[in-house]
């Protein structure tokens, strides 16, 4: 593996777990001191160890704690997530702000507190973790939805402005991976679509997709590495669909 990360310095959000995990793998291979954030302590002390980074434990839904944050890294990997599905007339409002907090506004707040450092160096990577929701809707995910869907325009935003200082920001929109998000997802899936849990998969995962498997973490993580590498420096505004297929319908 290229060692063109060799000096930056990269954060993860989510990063003890599924996508994010790989991200931090994927980033320290490269060369790159990764910060691993996460809510989940013991777990992000455990990635940090594997991959000889540092664990920065954080609630990223307190929001308003990172108002005043400022961040010296050079890769910015916006990955913490999570899901929850209702449909719209009985979604609870704290968790339908949750999700916004969590996939919107800390991503907003934690770019806000990257930039200088960025724009200091003249050089500067910002991967958002989005969807394929992010670009079409499925029932009974409005939260999650509109929160990806919000991600897409503050990443094109930012590549705007991130341009002229060797700032990109880049949107991945992966169709179902297989991690624990995907797992936890099974139960209320078979229950608000009325089917058994085993036949989730195959007849709620996979039938928009023309590839009939889950996406693996290992896959998307590649795509990070290639966005935050200097061959990627052109590739900004966008959005990278690993999608199996879905989104070409
Ligand atoms: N798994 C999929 O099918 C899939 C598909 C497309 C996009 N995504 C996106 O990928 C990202 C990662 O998902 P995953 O499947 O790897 O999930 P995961 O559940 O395996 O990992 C999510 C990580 O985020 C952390 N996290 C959750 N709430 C947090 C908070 N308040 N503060 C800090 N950390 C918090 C969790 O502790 C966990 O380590 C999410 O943004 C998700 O929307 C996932």
């Amino acid at each position: 593996m290229t060692t063109d990360l060799e000096g930056r310095k990269a954060l993860v959000t989510g990063g003890a777990s599924g996508i994010g995990l790989a991200c931090a793998r994927e980033l320290a291979g490269r060369g790159a001191r990764v910060v691993v954030a996460d809510i989940n302590a013991e777990a992000a002390e455990a990635a940090a160890a594997e991959i000889g980074g540092e664990a920065w434990h954080v609630d990223l839904s307190r929001t308003r704690d990172l108002d005043a944050l400022e961040l010296d890294v050079d890769v910015l990997v916006n990955n913490a997530g999570l899901q929850r599905v209702s449909p719209v007339d009985e979604f609870d409002p704290d968790a339908f702000r949750l999700l916004h907090d969590i996939m919107l506004i800390s991503p907003f707040l934690l770019i806000r507190a990257s930039l200088p450092h960025m724009y200091g160096r003249g050089w500067g990577r910002i991967v958002n973790i989005s969807s394929v929701h992010g670009l079409r809707a499925s029932a009974y995910k409005s939260a999650y939805v509109s929160a990806k869907h919000g991600l897409e325009g503050l990443s094109k935003v930012t590549a705007l402005e991130g341009g002229p200082h060797g700032v990109t920001s880049n949107c991945i929109n992966p169709a179902y991976v297989r991690t624990p998000l995907v797992e936890k997802q099974i139960a209320d899936q078979a229950r608000v679509h009325g089917i058994p849990e085993d036949e989730v998969v195959e007849k709620v995962m996979l039938t928009e997709t023309a590839v009939k498997r889950l996406v693996e973490p290992e896959e998307v993580a590649s795509l990070v590495g290639w966005l935050t590498s200097d061959a990627a420096g052109m590739a900004t505004g966008a959005s990278y669909t690993i999608d199996g297929g879905w989104t070409a319908r």
